[in-house]
């Protein structure tokens, strides 16, 4: 399975911050934005990336996240000229995606908890995959209906008057048909090819499965000054309690086997003196004591 990691769009709802560096290259706590997507993706088996951004915030992208081989991962770029929509990344990851199966992420979703995710990826044959999750405020996200059988009858992004209180997050599992799907779309009133539009053409032909996340389950909004502030909050309660951390893409390396303990040595080693790196070699650590327990 092939990942594309979205870091679109201007962030303006976080000016003037975003004025200097995307939305998804902010600090959430300790890390920036993008590595707790990526982190998701790492741990659910995901070697190959795409990250697509904007012309200007690309460069520091490639700086921050490099060919992706310090984690035994590749990740190439590309270009989002100008924001028309979340399915446009399919398009311009066309020839990354080649004939596999591709999942979408978008770079401002913060999850944490449960195996929901690694387990659906396991799992994925074919059509698409995504899920949904109880929120407060559904008209803001992409929404989703069940019958009462619990099946996916319908699915709105925005709808003034949600039908359910399910949102659907930013992660999409599709099989290769997506391609296709894509290029025969046309753009919303609003200019922008959308993703709920994909995925209700997966609902048309039977092949959608919508995967309910379990309360176990947080899925943190970033988008304002004001969520930012609560998800880094968030980061810090949950690491300074437990002693580990989230969004960190060498440990999810190392437990997912892309790195042996040789080479996530080595890699912690040419990190500057920093609690991060402090962090990792205690993990790197414990590992060569107990090996390692958990994914
Ligand atoms: C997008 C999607 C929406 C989805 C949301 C998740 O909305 O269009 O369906 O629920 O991401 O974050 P946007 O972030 O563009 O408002």
């Amino acid at each position: 399975m092939k990942g594309i990691i979205l870091a679109g769009g201007t962030g303006s709802r976080l000016y003037p911050l975003t004025q200097v560096a995307s939305k998804q290259l902010q600090p959430v706590y300790d890390k920036p934005m993008v590595y707790y997507p990526l982190t998701v993706l790492i741990a659910s088996g995901v070697r190959q990336f795409c990250l697509i951004s904007t012309p200007q915030d690309l460069p520091r992208f490639r700086q921050l996240l490099g060919d992706g081989s310090q984690w035994g991962t590749s990740i190439e770029y590309r270009e989002q000229q100008s924001p028309e929509g979340i399915a446009q990344a399919i398009l311009i990851a066309e020839s990354f995606v080649g004939k596999d199966p591709v999942t979408l992420i978008l770079g401002d979703n913060i999850f944490f908890g449960g195996d929901a995710f690694p387990r659906a990826f396991g799992e994925f044959q074919s059509g698409a995959t995504i899920f949904a999750y109880h929120v407060k405020d559904p008209e803001r996200y992409g929404v989703v209906e069940f019958d009462s059988e619990g099946k996916a009858v319908s699915l709105e992004e925005k709808p003034a008057h949600p039908r359910s209180n399910y949102a659907v997050p930013g992660v999409y599992l599709y099989d290769n048909d997506v391609l296709g799907i894509v290029r025969a779309m046309q753009p919303s009133p609003r200019g922008e090819l959308e993703i709920t539009d994909v995925n209700k053409e997966y609902l048309r032909r039977g092949t959608l499965r919508v995967q309910r996340l379990s309360r176990g389950t947080a899925w943190l909004d970033a988008g304002t000054s004001s969520s930012l502030h609560e998800a880094s909050a968030y980061v810090q309660t949950i690491e300074k309690r437990q002693g580990m951390k989230l969004g960190c893409p060498e440990e999810a390396a190392l437990y997912r086997g892309f790195l042996s303990h040789d080479q996530f040595e080595t890699l912690v080693n040419s990190m500057p003196q920093c609690e991060y790196r402090d962090y990792l070699a205690d993990l790197s650590a414990e590992v060569k004591r107990v090996g390692i327990k958990s994914a």
